[in-house]
């Protein structure tokens, strides 16, 4: 199983793809990181850059639900908390276990690919009619995609 960006898993929202393209970037770094056997305090700095990502990007897509009135968003968090969970467990597997487990791959695999089919499209398909547009909607596409800064100030 290799993880990698696919076109089944873009939802046509700039920040929500940006961000997913990035933890795959990092679920790929790790997965790398402990199949080359880096040392045991890299493979543990490239987790917490996984985890912290991962937080960020719970954040920001929570704010993104209460920007543009997603009535889904309490039950979506939630869901975020256990994937975190799930997470804090996997990484602490590996960290005391010190080797690459069998299923790494495919947790991160099936963590990752399912929550974006399965809910984060929810979001992308609701703000893209919502009344309520998100703050400062068009950054991502003007600074990170076209990877052109603008300031309209
Ligand atoms: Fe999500
Ligand atoms: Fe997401």
């Amino acid at each position: 199983m290799y993880i990698h960006w696919e076109k089944g898993l873009e939802l046509g929202n700039d920040l929500i793809d940006t961000q997913h393209r990035m933890l795959i970037l990092l679920c790929r770094k790790l997965d790398i990181a402990i199949k080359t056997r880096a040392g045991e305090q890299l493979i543990r700095w490239v987790m917490m850059e996984l985890k912290k990502f991962t937080e960020f990007h719970f954040t920001s897509e929570e704010n993104l639900m209460h920007e543009i009135g997603y009535p889904g968003v309490d039950e979506h968090a939630l869901i975020h908390a256990d994937l975190l969970v799930q997470l804090d467990m996997m990484l602490a597997k590996i960290s005391h276990h010190k080797e690459f487990p069998e299923d790494l791959l495919f947790f991160l695999n099936k963590w990752v690919a399912q929550h974006v089919v399965n809910e984060d499209l929810k979001i992308a398909e609701f703000a893209r009619c919502s009344d309520k547009r998100p703050i400062g909607e068009d950054l991502y596409g003007q600074y990170l995609l076209s990877g052109k800064a603008q300031s309209k100030d």
